[in-house]
C-alpha cells in the first residue's frame, strides 16, 4: 500500500537532500544572492536551516565547492579554521592537496604528518605544525583565504550555529571577539564579494544582530545579507499532511489537515512531522475487525495527538530549549518580564493587546523594585517585544494584538509555566 515515493518522517535529524521539499524556490534565491553577497541565514531551531544548508552542499550551484562546519561548541577562531580545514580535506581531498595546500608550509607539514598521527588526525597534525596555533589565528586565517584566492575555483564556506561560537568566544575573551569580527569584516570587504571567489554563508538559531547589538558590535557584521528562512505556508502544511498520510493509505476527512494548521500556528516543521507521524501511528494501531476500524481520522484525532505531544518526553527537550534560551540571551529587566508576559499570553485564547502587555511590563518592573523613568521603561518594553517577535515567540496576529507564534509552544507554556 505504501507509495515508495513518500518520504520518511524526520523527527529531529536534518532532512536528507533527496527528501527536502518546499525549499526549491528558496534554495534558488539563496544561490542567486550568493552570486554577489555573503549571507546570514537565520531562523529558530528545528525549522530547517541545516537541511537547507545540507542541500546546498549536496547539490552545489555550478562551479561551487562547498565546505561546511558546525561552530556550536567552538570557542576560538583558530578552532574554527581547523574545523573548516578538516572538512575541506575530507570532502575535497584533491583540490585541498593539489591546490589549496600548495606553497602553504603550515598545512603541508600537517598533511605529511597525518599518517603518523593516525586516523582523523589532521586537526592534531595542524596543532603540531604550529605550537602557537591559537595566538596565530589571524595569520592562519589570512593565509587560508589567500590560498583559496590563488585559484579560480569559487568556494562557499558555510558555518552553522555561528552565533553560538561568538557567544562562547565572548564569554572567554570579549576583546578576542571584537578582533576576530573586525578581521573577518576586513576579509569580506577587501576584495569586494563581486571580485572574490570566497563566499560565506552563516547559519544560526540565535538572533545574531540583536546579540551583537547589545555588545555594541553590530556594525562589524551589518554588511552580511540577512535572509530569513521562510515559514511553511498553510498550503504547504496541508500538502505535507495529505501526502504523508495519503501516501501511506491512511483515511482521513477534510477536517484533519485544516485542524493541523490551527494547532500548529506558525508551523515549526519538526512539530509538523512529529504530529503527522503520531497520526499515522494512531491509524496503524486502530482496532481491526469492525466498521470502526475503517473510520477515517478527523480533527478530533489531531487534537488528541497535539495534547499528547505537548506532554511527551520527545517534545519536552525540544521545547525546553525555547524556555531556557531566554535565560541565556535576555538581560534584566527584559528577562523577567519576558517570562511573565509569555505566561500571561499562554493563558489567553487569542493573545493580548500591546497596551495590556505594556501594563504587565510596568507591573513586573515595579515588582522587581526597579525605579525606571518612563522613557527607559518604554525603551525596554519596545526592545523586549521586538526581541520576542524576532526570536519567534510571538507574532502580531491583529493590529497591536500579540499571540504565541507556535501553537505547540503556547500549549506547552501554558501547561508548565503559566
Ligand atoms: N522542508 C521540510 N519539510 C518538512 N519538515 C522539515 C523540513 N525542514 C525541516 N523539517 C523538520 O525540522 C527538523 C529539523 O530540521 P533542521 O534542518 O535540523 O532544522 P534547524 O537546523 O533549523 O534546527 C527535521 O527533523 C524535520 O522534522
Ligand atoms: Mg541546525
Amino acid at each position: 500500500m505504501n507509495d515508495k515515493s513518500v518520504p520518511e518522517f524526520y523527527t529531529g535529524a536534518p532532512v536528507d537532500s533527496d527528501d527536502l521539499r518546499f525549499r526549491e524556490e528558496f534554495v534558488g534565491e539563496l544561490w542567486e544572492t550568493l552570486a554577489t553577497k555573503h549571507v546570514l541565514l537565520t531562523a529558530p531551531r528545528r525549522t530547517g536551516k541545516t537541511s537547507v544548508m545540507d542541500h546546498l552542499k549536496h547539490f552545489p550551484a555550478d562551479g561551487f565547492v562547498v565546505v561546511s562546519a558546525n561552530a556550536q561548541d567552538l570557542s576560538h577562531p583558530a578552532e574554527l579554521f581547523h574545523a573548516i580545514l578538516d572538512t575541506f580535506l575530507d570532502h575535497h581531498p584533491k583540490f585541498f592537496r593539489d591546490k589549496l595546500a600548495s606553497g602553504w608550509e603550515f598545512v603541508k607539514g600537517a598533511l605529511d604528518k597525518i599518517a603518523e598521527v593516525g586516523a582523523g588526525g589532521f586537526k592534531i597534525a595542524l596543532r603540531e605544525s604550529d605550537p602557537n596555533w591559537r595566538d596565530n589565528w589571524r595569520q592562519h586565517g589570512t593565509d587560508f583565504l589567500q590560498q583559496i584566492r590563488g585559484h579560480e575555483q569559487s568556494v562557499l564556506l558555510m558555518i552553522d550555529e555561528f552565533p553560538d561560537m561568538l557567544l562562547n568566544v565572548q564569554k572567554e575573551d570579549e576583546q578576542l571577539l571584537r578582533d576576530f569580527l573586525a578581521w573577518w569584516r576586513g576579509q569580506r570587504q577587501e576584495p569586494h564579494p563581486r571580485n572574490d571567489v570566497v563566499r560565506w554563508l552563516i547559519g544560526g538559531s540565535v538572533n545574531l544582530k540583536g546579540t551583537l547589538d547589545s555588545l555594541g558590535m553590530v556594525d562589524l557584521i551589518n554588511d552580511l545579507e540577512d535572509i530569513a528562512l521562510p515559514p511553511l505556508t498553510e498550503a504547504q502544511v496541508i500538502e505535507f499532511v495529505r501526502q504523508m498520510l495519503g501516501g501511506r493509505g491512511v483515511a482521513f476527512d477534510d477536517s484533519l489537515p485544516a485542524q493541523m494548521v490551527v494547532r500548529l500556528g506558525r508551523p515549526i516543521p519538526l512539530f509538523m512531522q512529529m504530529a503527522t507521524q503520531e497520526l499515522y501511528r494512531r491509524w496503524k494501531r486502530r482496532p481491526g475487525g469492525d466498521d470502526m476500524a475503517n473510520r477515517p481520522l478527523t480533527a478530533e484525532d489531531v487534537d488528541q495527538v497535539f495534547d499528547d505531544l505537548v506532554k511527551s518526553s520527545a517534545a519536552q527537550d525540544k521545547l525546553q530549549h525555547y524556555y531556557s534560551r531566554i535565560n541565556r540571551y535576555y538581560t534584566e529587566p527584559r528577562l523577567s518580564a519576558a517570562y511573565e508576559m509569555l505566561a500571561k499570553i499562554s493563558l489567553t485564547s487569542d493573545g493580548l493587546s500591546r497596551d495590556a502587555l505594556s501594563q504587565e511590563f510596568d507591573r513586573v518592573i515595579q515588582q522587581e523594585g526597579l525605579q525606571l523613568p518612563t522613557h527607559q521603561r518604554k525603551r525596554h518594553f519596545n526592545q523586549m517585544l521586538h526581541d520576542l517577535e524576532n526570536d519567534f515567540y510571538v507574532v502580531e496576529v491583529g493590529e497591536n494584538q500579540y499571540d504565541f507564534a507556535s501553537g505547540v509552544l503556547k500549549s506547552w507554556w501554558k501547561k508548565y509555566y503559566a
